[in-house]
């Protein structure tokens, strides 16, 4: 399943340098390296907890969460999605129906009674279970402030699943309200998505601001895993000089991996599958599963 460095298929579907004219290049000109197929683990845990973050709406959150664990899953991880947006935008895309829920991520936090084993759900794919949400968590929002640590509840609500899987990917709704900070406080690691589009570096500023507000007084060894450049257009220069200004400012933590932009996506929303499944050998497919091996050659994720 290993793929040769070449331009195509290291950045799949989005034109960069192959090997006839010279070392293949990623979309601003760094040498790309290979992404070797994650080796097999023996067992599994502890868990990696990354927040999937961007107060931006729309940007590929979900889209994300939902791929990026998919195809973790695929190369042998376990890996649990937590819904954390009242939209429950991941939950449907898993093929969960939010309104026939009896217990979702919102009575996981606010019941000391329910447990995590009480909610976690299968999906049709091996190894992703998922923790579904629906409308009841907006109301945690407003409910959580009165709680004593409340910016702790999921932290201290996840950490029994910490020894079943090898990944938990939170997915935050779009805003730094006290259900993102909840989610920022147990992760180890952030993952930030961000359209290709002009106005996309905006409110990055303010995310990366919560982000260090939250690493010095909750939780200190939080990093910021990557940012992952989104509907990315090859057809464009615009793309290309948004994800150029992304690396003037962030550097190395700009990801190697782009995602293109294709209707695939929300074709594979609608049927309720990861486009790992829906179309396994499109090119969106390939990229998050690109994204899931450069995460683990980056020694994010075991
Ligand atoms: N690479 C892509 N190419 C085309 N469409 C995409 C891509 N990624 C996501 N989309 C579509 O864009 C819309 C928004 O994506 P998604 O729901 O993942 O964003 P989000 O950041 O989770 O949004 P929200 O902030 O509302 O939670 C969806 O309809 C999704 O199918
Ligand atoms: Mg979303």
């Amino acid at each position: 399943m290993t793929q040769p460095a070449t331009a195509e298929s290291t950045l799949p579907g989005i034109p960069g340098r192959g090997p006839e004219d010279g070392p293949a290049t990623d979309v601003v000109g760094r040498p790309l390296p290979e992404f070797p197929e994650p080796p097999t683990r023996a067992g599994h845990g502890p868990a990696r907890i990354v927040a999937m973050c961007n107060q931006k709406g729309g940007v590929g959150k979900t889209t994300t969460t939902i791929n990026l664990g998919a195809a973790l899953a695929e190369y042998g991880r376990r890996v649990l999605l937590v819904d954390f947006d009242p939209q429950g935008a991941a939950s449907v895309g898993v093929g969960i129906s939010p309104h026939e829920l009896d217990l979702s991520v919102y009575n996981l936090i606010m019941d000391r009674d329910v447990e995590l084993s009480d909610v976690v759900r299968p999906t049709a794919i091996e190894r992703l279970d998922v923790v579904p949400a629906n409308i009841d968590l907006s109301a945690a929002e407003v409910q959580l402030v009165g709680e004593v640590a409340r910016e702790s509840i999921l932290s201290r609500a996840l950490r029994p699943a910490l020894d079943d899987y090898d990944v938990i990917l939170v997915d935050c709704q779009p805003s730094l309200g006290l259900l993102t900070v909840n989610a920022l406080t147990a992760a180890h690691g952030v993952l930030i998505p961000l359209e290709c589009e002009f106005f996309a570096l905006r409110g990055v500023a303010l995310l990366v601001e919560t982000i260090d507000k939250v690493k010095d007084r909750l939780n200190p060894d939080l990093e910021v895993d990557g940012i992952l450049p989104t509907m990315f257009d090859s057809r464009t220069l615009h793309s290309r000089e948004v994800v150029q200004r992304v690396h003037e400012a962030f550097g190395d933590t700009l990801l190697h991996t782009v995602i293109g932009r294709t209707v695939k996506f929300p074709d594979a929303s609608v049927a309720a599958e990861p486009i790992t499944a829906y179309a396994p050998t499109h090119r969106g497919a390939s990229a998050y599963r690109q994204l899931a091996r450069e995460l683990v050659a980056r020694g994010r994720i075991a």
